[in-house]
């Protein structure tokens, strides 16, 4: 790798600009870590409305070449608001502003076009890395999920030998970004032979099987889900892929924006606090209790979950476990801040309506409201199937707010259960619990209530919890360790 080589970190959301999930999160604490460290560092990613309304100012305008038949497309260059990372904003109109979500129409369906418009960014991320838009080419591109998997593909196709090196970033096994093989075909992407069962799945092509297979590195979000993915529970279908190429498999764990996410610094909370000065969290209690209507008790637990209503979070196993643990104490509270599934949320709704001044359920997600949870919940309960990483319980921790989990990926790298030994070493965090059912969840919560009513354990659990580093600089070292195996190849 040269002293100082060129990196092009791709993604389709980068917070700011836009963000569905932790995704936003992680790649834009990244690539912001990486110019910590002068690491020549440029983001590329959609040009959304949303992200054009975050941008004072274009720097340069190029016009990108005709793509699978989409013409007028621009690159716009600019840089990220916050961290003043170099970005290339893909501008191809009739693909990214159309109206709807990122990946969903103004129905919330599924677009039924997201191969064909991620595919075009793979092929302006291709022109882009090879120095075709009027900048000085790179030397590594960074892909991250489904929808960035054709990348390294179409690298390898373009230029076999004197190429950018690819390091593909798995955040999520589940979606693997399927296309029928009636819309490959318009999707400019010429396979030989050989290459042809390396991206096929089941009869369709998979953009995330065509990442795993031709970048030259891998990397997911945490050891523990490294180790996942290789086993049959854990690796949706893709598990064999993985297998054989775990010697260029790392696991490397997100951290968090420190700068943003700390009751020190949110620009959010009502009353900032610290880990050695925490009474401001009582005040951030009390408000929240006020703004949610919820019965105004400082020695009530407060519940909270805070996430999207999927499968993967355990929301319906929730929806389950709420009545009963509302019903072992009368004073015990529950907010959900989340969305997704339709029908879980009418049934939040519902939970919510039948249980005034004990519960609250948001749906309308806004990063002000997310911090205000954080510094004014006690317990975040963070159930998940699977996890390949999980932010929130880190912002929790960071908030004093102590979450229960379930050991998987990311969580049981994250979060040290509490026992009598760990509680008294000082190392507990959060506690775990196992079975992934209503009792199970509820056994985790209980602990947690019980070591509630404690308040001087609770307080050191809290301690802990609070100091723990979560710091990027550490992974964005051992991001640029990969970087150097992928540019030896
Ligand atoms: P995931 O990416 O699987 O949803 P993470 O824990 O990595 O899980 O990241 C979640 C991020 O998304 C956090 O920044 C969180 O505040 C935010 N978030 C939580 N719930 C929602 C929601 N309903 N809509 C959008 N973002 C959300
Ligand atoms: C995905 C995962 C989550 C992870 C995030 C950022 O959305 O579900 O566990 O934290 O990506 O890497």
């Amino acid at each position: 790798m040269s002293p100082n080589p060129r990196i092009l970190i791709a993604a389709t959301e980068i917070y700011p600009m836009a963000k569905t999930g932790g995704l936003a999160d992680a790649v834009a604490a990244l690539g912001a870590a990486l110019a910590a460290l002068k690491v020549d560092v440029h983001f590329v990613m959609p040009a959304y409305p949303q992200a054009l309304e975050q941008i004072r100012h274009i720097d340069a305008s190029t016009a990108l070449p005709v793509i699978n038949g989409h013409e007028g497309g621009l690159l716009l260059s600019t840089r990220t608001p916050d961290s003043q990372v170099p970005l290339h904003l893909v501008d191809l109109p009739s693909l990214y502003r159309d109206g709807g979500g990122l990946y969903v129409d103004v129905n919330g369906h599924e677009r039924h076009d997201n191969p064909q418009r991620f595919a075009a960014l793979s092929h302006a991320i291709k022109h882009l890395a090879m120095g075709e838009l009027g900048q000085a080419p790179f030397d590594l591109v960074h892909c991250n999920d489904w929808h960035t998997g054709l990348t390294p593909l179409l690298l390898l196709n373009h230029v076999p030998t004197d190429r950018p090196a690819t390091v593909f970033t798995i955040h999520n096994m589940a979606f693997q970004g399927q296309c029928p093989l009636e819309q490959w075909a318009g999707l400019g992407v010429a396979l030989s032979p050989e290459q042809w069962p390396r991206v096929e799945y089941y009869g369709q092509a998979s953009f995330l099987k065509a990442g795993l297979e031709f970048a030259d590195q891998l990397t997911t979000v945490s050891p523990r889900y490294a180790e996942e993915i290789q086993t049959a529970e854990f690796g949706f279908g893709l598990d064999g892929v993985i297998q054989a190429r775990r010697d260029r498999l790392t696991g490397i764990l997100n951290g968090i924006d420190e700068s943003l996410w700390t009751p020190e610094r949110s620009p959010w909370v009502p009353a900032p606090y610290s880990a050695e000065a925490l009474s401001g969290k009582a005040i951030c209690k009390q408000r929240l209790q006020q703004e949610l209507a919820l019965e105004a008790n400082p020695n009530a637990p407060l519940l909270a979950f805070i996430g999207r209503l999927t499968w993967q979070k355990m929301a319906d196993v929730l929806l389950e476990t709420v009545p009963h643990y509302l019903a072992s104490e009368p004073d015990r509270q529950f907010v959900l801040l989340g969305n997704g599934d339709r029908g879980l949320e009418a049934a939040y709704q519902a939970l919510a309506a039948a249980h005034p001044g004990r519960v609250a359920a948001l749906f309308d997600y806004t990063e002000p409201l997310t911090h205000r949870l954080h510094a004014g919940a006690d317990i975040l309960i963070h159930g998940s199937r699977f996890e390949p990483c999980g932010l929130t319980q880190m912002y929790a921790m960071r908030f004093g707010t102590i979450p229960v989990v379930r050991p998987v990926g990311g969580l049981a790298d994250t979060v040290v259960d509490v026992s009598a030994d760990s509680l008294a070493a000082g190392e507990a965090t959060g506690f775990y619990f196992d079975d992934p059912s209503w009792s199970g969840m509820l056994g985790g919560i209980d602990r947690a209530v019980a070591l509630y009513r404690q308040p001087d354990s609770w307080r050191r659990l809290q301690f802990t919890a609070m100091r723990q580093n979560f710091g990027w600089e550490k992974s964005a070292r051992a991001y640029l360790e990969v970087y150097a195996r992928a540019c030896r190849r």
